[in-house]
């Protein structure tokens, strides 16, 4: 199936995806350490022991990359501000790293794509890693000085801010699981993590819109937790996976609490006083980002501690990256949210996408099967009364895919890691003719 841009409501916004430390190169622009480089350093931690010192050149190549955009007819692009970047120690300002974004969004501009800013997609500057990054409270206060930093130069010419891109990722996968940096394997810090990434929000947002700065938001990822089987152990196991996953974030913003299923685990480890940070965490939002890309089926594990989970293969092809293919999911968290928690504001597909093996003379035609299946699930969602504004396809270009290094491409145009050539996809073409004004 295939659908264009007309078989959405007038004004909905259609782009592509990046993130700083992903494609940039940080070996360029002086920009400081962050804790994702000593994590790739450390052995047994990224594939390869790849890291993102140069990733795609985009510090110096993001013309090209802008124009790529553009000529896909794309209407917007969704970029991140590293910390780093901007303060290689965390505190002091770069001015060629400001100066970097200034020219990277009036390049945006003069290309008539509007600019969706993510303030952290990542980055934890070293010097503030030592300081015990997310678990420490202060890094909160550090982190909203940052964005009013950037906001200073970049304010009056982007679109929309997000605050935090993917919490569960900063908090959970990266201390509990131990899978991205920092690394931790470690209750205490995870809970900890899992409360301050949100005041962090929570904080950026009060500070921000205290500047005047409008279209604020946060992108939050969700996971299809499906119980194994109708037992009433495996379905508890599938609340708590979606407790964790999903309602942990959304309910402490939209509602000022957390689930009592993953309180029942997390609660002796929470920082003290934690309840009182609930109002500033619940800042009213002007837009939800939404970043989906695959459902989990969750079992009850007998006898391993909390949270005494874990998941299932599931039936449905899957993609490189072993997940499987799952486009109802989307639909699902589309119209919950409408329902649940944001009502009619509007909400973004800030993240959606695939990995695949690709060669660049090959055509990818399975990410244009998965792409036009989840146009069609946010499409179906708007029909069902959310109020979807755009859609972001996750990524522009193959690039850094962090524990899993270079070998994983998301990309609409293949990059070669020798030459740093760009060459389109099949995928990209097929977008490219879908987003066609025709005038
Ligand atoms: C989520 C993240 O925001 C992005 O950095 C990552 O590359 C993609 N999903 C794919 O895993």
């Amino acid at each position: 199936m295939t659908l264009s841009r007309f078989d959405f409501p007038e004004g909905f916004l259609f782009g592509a995806a990046t993130a700083a430390y992903q494609i940039e190169g940080m070996r360029h622009g002086a920009a400081g350490p962050c804790h994702w480089d000593t994590f790739a350093a450390t052995p047994g931690n990224v594939v390869r022991a790849e890291d993102g010192a140069l990733a795609c050149d985009h510090y110096h190549r993001w013309p090209e990359d802008l124009d790529l955009l553009r000529a896909a007819n794309m209407d917007a692009y969704r970029f991140s501000t590293a910390w780093n970047r901007v303060m290689p120690d965390g505190v002091t300002v770069n001015p060629e790293g400001l100066a970097f974004y200034d020219r990277l969004v009036d390049g945006m501009l003069e290309r008539g794509l509007k600019p969706f800013q993510t303030l952290y997609h990542w980055e934890m500057p070293s010097a503030l890693a030592d300081r015990g990054g997310w678990t420490n409270r202060d890094t909160c206060h550090r982190f909203a000085d940052f964005a009013e930093t950037v906001t200073r130069t970049l304010g009056d010419r982007v679109e929309t801010i997000a605050t935090i891109n993917e919490p569960w990722c900063v908090a959970w996968l990266s201390h509990f699981m131990g899978i991205h940096a920092p690394g931790l394997r470690d209750i205490r810090a995870a809970a900890r993590a899992m409360h301050h990434i949100l005041l962090a929000h929570g904080l950026t947002v009060d500070r921000l819109r205290g500047m005047g700065q409008k279209n604020l938001g946060v992108v939050l990822n969700f996971d299809y937790a499906q119980p194994a089987s109708d037992s009433a152990a495996d379905i508890r196991a599938a609340a708590l996976w979606d407790g964790i996953f999903n309602r942990w974030f959304i309910e402490a913003i939209t509602r000022r609490t957390y689930p009592a299923n993953v309180l029942q685990g997390l609660g002796p480890h929470m920082p003290q006083g934690w309840q009182d940070d609930m109002a500033t965490i619940a800042q009213p939002l002007d837009w939800l980002g939404v970043n989906y890309y695959t459902r989990h089926i969750l079992a009850h594990d007998a006898g391993a501690p909390w949270p005494a989970l874990r998941t299932v293969d599931g039936d449905r092809p899957k993609t490189q990256m072993g997940w499987e293919i799952y486009p109802e999911g989307l639909h699902h968290f589309l119209t919950r949210m409408a329902k649940d928690h944001v009502g009619d504001l509007p909400i973004y597909v800030t993240e959606n996408g695939m990995a695949n093996p690709d060669l660049p003379d090959l055509p990818d035609t399975v990410r244009e099967e998965f792409l036009f299946a989840h146009l069609a699930a946010t499409k179906r969602a708007i029909s069902d009364g959310a109020n979807v504004r755009g859609f972001f396809y996750w990524s522009l270009l193959d690039n850094y895919e962090w524990a899993e290094g270079y070998e994983k491409r998301f990309g609409l145009v293949h990059v070669d890691f020798d030459s740093l050539k760009r060459t389109p996809k099949s995928s990209y073409h097929a977008l490219a003719r879908a987003l066609a004004r025709n005038d």
